[in-house]
C-alpha cells in the first residue's frame, strides 16, 4: 500500500483551504477535491501490510507539539503540473514534527526532500495566474497516516490512524 505521514485538516480548514485554491486563475489542469487537500509531512511510497504494525507503533513514539500555520503562499511547479498553497513561515515545530518522523526506527524508505505544500490542482501546464490574497490559519494539534489509491471510489486517500501533538508549549 502507498502511504505517507501528512497534516490533515479539519472540515472547516479544509474548506477555507479549498476556498483559497480558488485564489488560481487556471488556464488547464483540474482542481483538487476538497477532501484530498493535506500537507505531506513524509512519503513513505509503497509499504507491505506486513510492516503496518511496526510503523503504527514507531509513530506512536513520536513526541512533538502542536503548532499554528497561517496559509499565505501560493505557486505553481512547471515540471510537476502543480499548483499549491503553503504556509507563509515554517514554525520550527514543524520542522521538528518532520525530523522526528524521519527519525523513525525501523527506518523508513529514503525519502525527498520536504517542501510543505498542499496541492490544489494538478496537471497545470500553463502558468496560472494568481486572482486575490489569502490567509487561512490552520492550528495543527495531530498528524496522520494516510493511504493513497488512486481506484478508491470517493476520495483518493484514506486516514489509516492520527495521533495528537502536544498541546503548544508543553513539548
Ligand atoms: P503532491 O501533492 O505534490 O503530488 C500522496 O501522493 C502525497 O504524497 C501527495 O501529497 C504527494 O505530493 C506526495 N508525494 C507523492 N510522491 C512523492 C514523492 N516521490 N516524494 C515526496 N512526496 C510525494
Amino acid at each position: 500500500m502507498r502511504l505517507f505521514f501528512a497534516l490533515w485538516p479539519d472540515a472547516a480548514t479544509r474548506e477555507a483551504l479549498a476556498t483559497a485554491g480558488r485564489a488560481f486563475w487556471l488556464r488547464d489542469g483540474r482542481v483538487e477535491p476538497a477532501a484530498n487537500l493535506h500537507l505531506t509531512l513524509r512519503f513513505l511510497g509503497d509499504v507491505a501490510a506486513t510492516q503496518l504494525g511496526a510503523l503504527r507503533e514507531a509513530a506512536d513514539r513520536v513526541d512533538s507539539p502542536g503548532f499554528s500555520l497561517c496559509i499565505s503562499q501560493a505557486g505553481w511547479w512547471r515540471r510537476s503540473h502543480v499548483a499549491w498553497l503553503a504556509p507563509g513561515e515554517l514554525p520550527a515545530a514543524l520542522s521538528a514534527l518532520v525530523a522526528r518522523i524521519n527519525a523513525l526506527e525501523p527506518p523508513l524508505a529514503a525519502g525527498s526532500n520536504f517542501r510543505p505544500h498542499i496541492t490544489v490542482a494538478r496537471r497545470v501546464r500553463r502558468a496560472p495566474g494568481l486572482a486575490q490574497a489569502f490567509d487561512v490559519p490552520w492550528t495543527v494539534s495531530s498528524f496522520a497516516l494516510i493511504s493513497s489509491d488512486p481506484g478508491r471510489a470517493g476520495g483518493r486517500y484514506e486516514l489509516l490512524q492520527s495521533w495528537p501533538l502536544a498541546a503548544p508549549g508543553q513539548g
